[in-house]
């Protein structure tokens, strides 16, 4: 299988940064997520560089939602990446991190006044879904006594090549305001006090293999800051979204890179602002094209049966890593400890979660399997530790992070006080 420079077989063992994993499942205990900050600042340095070389300024945003963890968002900073957040608490979290306002965007279909006034009070942008949502903004600015900068979200109705529950930007989804009434939307904006329109914004989707979708996109948002420009709003940004898929079949699927994305979409997108004779910043939010690949998730094997057919029991499900069962999604898995034996036996490999659908890898060819095994999911650093839950009351597992030779817990396995700790006893229990 083919696998990214910092996953190495190395005397019969799988390393991640040139560690045993063997060592870290004993030495941390399974499961266990384990992040190479080496590899996240790598791609971070690679698409800044993409970008940057054909386009002069260039502002990469993470999307914490692909990864909150403070370690790797500190990281990320560090090296000038700025985030779009989509709650109050990633906001939250993007400041703690030490990343700049200034590079901050507020995403959200669904903002409360709550959110709108902390996104007022920190200075960040807000990235506007409904005219609604512009006045409550625009009252709240003015009640601060200050002005918000805005891009308004576009939904450009572009059909994805994607699962259905990640394409953002269709017709019929939720994000958004469609790209016919986003002229009179800034017109709206243009009008409040409070308020000024600086950016427009757009996300298609997400897992997309494919860099024309981009182009298609980049084409639309390029057609309405012409429009807009027209209209006398001056853009400062133009914020094309993320969504660039990571080949998760690592031998199959197509790879294309930040290279790839960037020879395909800047050229349309700076000859079209040129028309306009403007030079707005190009935003881009990556998520998992810059995590995916940094991480994995060690589980170790319980038990095995045959039923009708061969089963690994291991100790993460779907409470950990929810997106086979919530997308059918695919991730390579490696026994850790095998990792170079001959591939001899199916096996499906089952979490504990009491649901049929807690499968992690279905029908996989690997070494025949003992309990104690310790298995590698792979490409789990993005909506993986990000979408856990606590279901069948399983404290979530730590996480620990390699940088060069050293390693540290970035997150503390929870213990079950961590679950009854916010529950209370109702007066009449007492
Ligand atoms: N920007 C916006 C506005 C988004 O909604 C998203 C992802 C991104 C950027 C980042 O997209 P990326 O570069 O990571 O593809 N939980 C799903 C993915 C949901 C994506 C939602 N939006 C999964 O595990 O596949």
């Amino acid at each position: 299988m083919k696998l990214p420079p910092h996953i190495t077989v190395n005397n019969g063992h799988l390393h991640i940064g040139g560690l045993d994993c063997v060592a870290l499942a004993e030495k941390y205990g399974t499961p266990l997520y384990v992040t190479s900050e080496d590899r996240v600042c790598e791609q971070f340095e690679r698409y800044k560089k993409a970008l940057l070389s054909r386009y002069p300024k260039v502002q990469v945003l993470f999307v914490a939602k692909a990864n909150g963890n403070l370690a790797l968002m500190r990281a990320l900073g560090n090296l000038g990446a700025g985030a779009d957040v989509f709650s109050s608490g990633e906001l939250h979290l993007a400041l703690e991190a030490g990343m700049r306002p200034e590079r901050l965007l507020f995403n959200g279909s669904s903002k409360t006044p709550g959110d709108l006034s902390f996104a007022v009070e920190k200075g960040v942008k807000v990235s506007v879904d409904s005219l609604d949502e512009l006045h409550q903004l625009d009252a709240a600015a003015r009640a601060a006594g200050k002005v918000a900068l805005i891009a308004f979200r576009v939904n450009p109705a572009l059909e994805v090549p994607t699962h259905p529950k990640i394409a953002t930007g269709l017709k019929t989804s939720k994000f958004g305001i469609p790209h016919e009434e986003i002229p009179a939307a800034y017109r709206e904006a243009l009008a409040c006090k409070n308020i000024r329109p600086v950016g427009i914004h757009c996300h298609i989707g997400s897992q997309i293999l494919d860099v024309e979708p981009f182009a298609r996109a980049a084409e639309v948002m390029v057609r309405i800051a012409k429009e807009l420009t027209g209209m006398g709003v001056k853009l400062e940004f133009i914020d094309i979204g993320g969504g660039l898929g990571i080949p998760y079949h690592h031998d199959t699927d197509p790879a294309p890179t930040a290279e790839d994305y960037a020879a395909k979409v800047i050229p349309l997108f700076r000859v079209g602002l040129e028309a306009c004779g403007i030079t707005p910043e190009l935003w881009v939010e990556p998520g998992r094209s810059l995590v995916a690949d940094s991480t994995v998730l060690l589980t170790r094997v319980n038990s095995t049966k045959t039923a009708h057919k061969r089963f690994a029991n291991v100790d993460a499900g779907f409470n950990l890593l929810i997106r086979p069962a919530m997308y059918d999604a695919y991730h390579e898995v490696i026994v850790v400890n095998k990792a170079d034996a001959p591939l001899t036996t199916e096996y499906t490999v089952t979490g504990p979660i009491c649901e049929t659908g807690d499968i992690l890898a279905p029908d996989r060819r690997l070494p025949e399997l003992a309990a104690g095994d310790i298995i590698a999911v792979l490409d789990t650093g993005a909506y993986g530790y990000a979408m856990s839950s606590q279901y069948n009351s399983r404290p979530r597992c730590p996480e620990v992070l390699i940088r060069g030779k050293d390693v540290a817990l970035m997150r503390r396995g929870e213990t079950i006080g961590d679950i009854t700790g916010t529950m209370q006893r109702p007066p009449w229990q007492q």
